[in-house]
């Protein structure tokens, strides 16, 4: 069992983020972020403090707008407006889940595409199914920069989805397949789970509950990718994997915390040098 490090991947990334943003600053150009939050969600608040603090790592310009729970569709769709306009913002990223007052659908269709940095337009998310795209969801992306990282070959490999949803499920899946492997998305009907993950030579679990995935849905030598984010029994932070169950049957496992959790960050990065690439006519 190999142990992929997202630590040392999601650093190597950011290093190279690093350089090309100084190239890009000699050009006279500095990529830049803006971070809209609303409320108080304190999660959300410890995902954007990271945020920030990723952008002056790499040397980009960023702005945190913390709007308050109290604000208003308009408020908010004015200021994504605004910062479409604004040529010293090439990302605008929204922080999830908004208030419930809120409508997400509505923001994410006002943010102008070339700077949807979540890839969440519906733009991006058909540039991604068509395979000409920009932008790559942050986390799917992040999935495969570590499948690259551990040297795993992708073609022709059965590749397991558990979880379907917008930002994780269905895009990973979509990228899985333009590396040609057999693709597979299951989800919270689906019949036979354990023998579906079982044959699965690359299982991506993506579905939010703790320790969901135990030894005997792995098949022996597969290549276990956890994207879980959950709180076991003793408020102890951990993945969509029994880890310690399933790590002696697999070749390569991501842990958590330090697997893909550090990936998401820095491929919001590349994401937002890449934008500041292609509005300055650089890409
Ligand atoms: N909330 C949880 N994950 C994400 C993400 O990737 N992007 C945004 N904007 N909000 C999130």
């Amino acid at each position: 069992m190999n142990i992929i490090d997202g630590k040392a991947v999601s650093k190597a990334v950011r290093t190279r983020v690093a350089q090309e943003t100084a190239a890009l600053k000699e050009k006279g150009v500095t990529p830049g972020l803006a971070v809209i939050i609303v409320g108080e969600d304190p999660a959300s608040q410890v995902y954007v403090r990271n945020k920030e603090k990723a952008c002056e790592e790499v040397g980009f310009y960023s702005e945190k707008f913390a709007l308050p729970e109290s604000t208003s569709q308009e408020e908010l769709n004015a200021l994504v407006k605004e910062l479409n306009a604004r040529r010293d913002i090439n990302g605008i990223l929204c922080q999830l889940p908004l208030p419930k007052h809120l409508d997400d659908k509505e923001v994410i269709n006002l943010i102008n595409p070339i700077k949807d940095v979540d890839a969440f337009h519906p733009v991006n998310v058909g540039a991604i199914m068509i395979g000409d795209y920009n932008f790559l969801p942050c986390t799917p992306a992040g999935v495969m920069e570590l499948i690259h990282a551990a040297g795993v070959e992708v073609s022709g490999k059965k590749a397991v989805v558990i979880g379907r949803s917008n930002i994780v499920g269905k895009p990973m899946a979509m990228l899985l397949l333009h590396e040609n492997a057999t693709v597979e998305i299951t989800h919270s009907k689906t019949q036979n789970l354990s023998e579906i993950t079982a044959d699965a030579d690359i299982l991506v679990a993506a579905i939010g509950k703790a320790k969901f995935v135990t030894s005997d849905m792995v098949k022996d030598g597969a290549v276990v990718i956890d994207v879980g984010m959950n709180r076991d029994e003793n408020g102890k932070l951990c993945g969509d994997v029994d880890f310690e169950a399933v790590k002696d049957k697999c070749a390569y496992i991501t842990p958590v915390p330090g697997g893909v959790g550090p990936m998401t960050i820095s491929m919001l990065m590349q994401n937002t040098l890449t934008a500041a690439k292609i509005q300055n006519g650089l890409k």
